[in-house]
């Protein structure tokens, strides 16, 4: 049953990517007080939380998630009081805010790594980062082979010849979780926003804070290399999902459960779903994000696969999966699924987005019956900021205007996450769609105001009505948290299943109708013919 002790385990989270919600003052960033002039919108949903990316002191190397002072809030962003006014009219309305917490790395130019570049090898200082000597007679290679996610490697040399550990860009310096000092730090700042109200914490590479640190280091030969895919099963790698990495949650976890009322986390830890349930456990984080959800192509059988193992897997520790369709690291659904099985994403974008085409019809009808998907299943799902509006991918932006690390550190071989963060379209036309009074940080397309949620706003047939209603009919289902599957004729193409006592989902993933079970229409993603369910379409029964 779920109430306000354990409300994460069917709640509907909605991602606010802050850079690019609503921008207050025109400078062209989204900022706090933007979120909460949108807070009705992000209200008329009917989410229970919203999830902030990161707003702190930063340089911005890489979007926030390189923080120079972990509990104050950037000025281009707001301020504190900002984000007190923000906590208090998202509870007002039954809103839970969660924050990100970014352990695994700060910034090049936060106070410790400044100090610690200063300082002499073997000092303190230096003890709170992965700094080494390194290989060969003169020390010029790395220390080790490691490789940053966002291309090139995961070491940097200073000015007296060591080395620093980077898993991202160079201005992310990994924080050593050996040394206690970083584990009392990162407690207080964890103290610091729960005594601020905050509802939880959304934790950043959760999988990556524990590095094995014997010496000689060990080389990963190329294991490390590509994004999203899970280390190796055994707990060994020599810095993803290291077994040591739990112990820390534990830690967390005690100093969460001191604060009433009940706070939650959820983990973005990139590990295999065997591996994912290890990190929440009862006395871990709450939730894990489900990346295998996210990454199936839009076929029955991968859903079904990855739906049964991930209940599994979160049954098996007593907790509930999450579902997440998108998110600010990838290529937007309502694009994505409008791609052919198998398309190269990397190469797709380098194309602008041309090659191959996106089929639109398929992409708009699918994205539609993934939202009904995934607003059935058990559990909470995690909706990104403009999937309720149905927008696609930004894949043409200007190559003068990207942002992300991932391109100049690949050598302009990857374009990066850029085309997923364009500033949302308020409304139909003026300044930025409503983004904000001035402009926008990535531009928005010249057609964006066809997305805008004022021109969605009332739209029978719209996604932001879709989603609406869907959110509303799913509160009426929960606190059931049971589930099975139905018997359907086409196994391979049709996906039906009972949530609770009295939710039936079916989704048609052929290209002709199917017969519909019994039971009253309670919602569909597109009209039926004739009675049936059309292809790329979900219905939603009482049953
Ligand atoms: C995951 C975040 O979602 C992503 O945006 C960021 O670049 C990396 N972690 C590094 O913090």
């Amino acid at each position: 049953m779920v109430d306000d002790s354990n409300w994460w385990r069917e709640a509907v989270v909605y991602q606010v990517y802050v850079p690019s919600f609503a921008d207050s003052d025109g400078d062209g960033i989204g900022d706090l007080r933007g979120i909460e002039s949108k807070l009705d919108h992000v209200a008329a949903l009917g989410v229970d939380a919203i999830w902030l990316t990161p707003f702190y002191p930063s340089p911005w190397a890489d979007a926030g998630y390189d923080v120079s002072d972990y509990r104050d809030v950037d000025p281009r962003h707001g301020t504190l009081d900002d984000l007190r006014a923000l906590l208090a009219s998202a509870h007002q309305r039954g809103i839970r805010v969660i924050v990100d917490i970014v352990p695994n790395h700060c910034s090049d130019q936060h106070p410790w790594f400044q100090e610690a570049l200063a300082a002499a090898p073997g000092t303190p200082a230096r003890d709170r980062f992965i700094f080494r000597d390194g290989r060969g007679p003169d020390g010029s290679l790395p220390p080790a082979d490691w490789r940053s996610k966002f291309g090139g490697g995961a070491w940097t040399r200073v000015a007296d010849g060591q080395w620093y550990m980077h898993i991202f860009a160079a201005e992310q310096p990994d924080l050593n979780w050996d040394n206690p000092e970083v584990r009392a730090d990162f407690e207080d700042t964890l103290r610091f926003w729960l005594d601020l109200g905050v509802d939880g914490f959304r934790v950043d590479v959760a999988h990556g804070l524990r590095k094995d640190l014997v010496e000689p280091l060990r080389d990963t030969h190329g294991l490390d290399t590509a994004p999203l895919n899970a280390p190796p099963e055994g707990g060994d790698h020599p810095f993803w999902d290291r077994d040591e990495v739990h112990e820390i949650y534990r830690s967390w976890r005690k100093i969460i459960d001191e604060y009433q009322p009940p706070r939650a986390t959820v983990a973005e830890a990139g590990v295999s779903l065997s591996r994912l349930p290890r990190y929440i456990r009862p006395d871990e984080l709450h939730q894990a994000f489900n990346f295998f959800y996210l990454r199936c192509a839009w076929d029955a059988d991968s859903f079904r696969d990855v739906i049964d193992a991930s209940l599994a897997g979160a049954t098996s520790v007593g907790a509930t999966t999450t579902w997440v369709l998108s998110n600010h690291d990838v290529i937007r659904h309502r694009s994505r699924y409008g791609l052919p099985a198998g398309t190269d994403t990397v190469a797709w974008l380098l194309s602008g987005g041309t090659s191959p085409e996106v089929d639109e019809p398929a992409a708009r009808r699918r994205a539609r019956a993934a939202a009904l998907l995934t607003l059935a299943l058990p559990g909470s799902a995690y909706v990104y900021q403009g999937e309720e509006l149905g927008l696609p991918e930004v894949a043409d932006l200007p190559l003068d205007r990207l942002r992300d690390p991932m391109w100049e550190r690949t050598g302009h071989a990857s374009k990066g996450r850029d085309g997923c963060r364009v500033p949302l379209p308020w409304t139909s036309d003026g300044p930025s769609f409503g983004f904000g009074p001035g402009g926008s940080w990535l531009p928005q397309p010249p057609d964006w105001g066809r997305y805008a949620a004022q021109a969605q706003q009332g739209v029978a047939d719209s996604f932001l009505e879709l989603y609406r209603a869907a959110i509303r009919l799913r509160r009426s289902f929960r606190g059931d948290e049971r589930f099975a599957w139905l018997p359907v004729a086409d196994e391979s193409r049709v996906l039906a299943f009972r949530k609770g006592a009295g939710l039936v989902c079916v989704v048609n993933f052929a290209d002709h109708p199917v017969a519909l079970p019994p039971g009253e229409v309670l919602l569909t993603s597109d009209p039926l013919v004739d009675g049936q369910l059309p292809g790329d379409t979900a219905a939603w029964l009482r049953g």
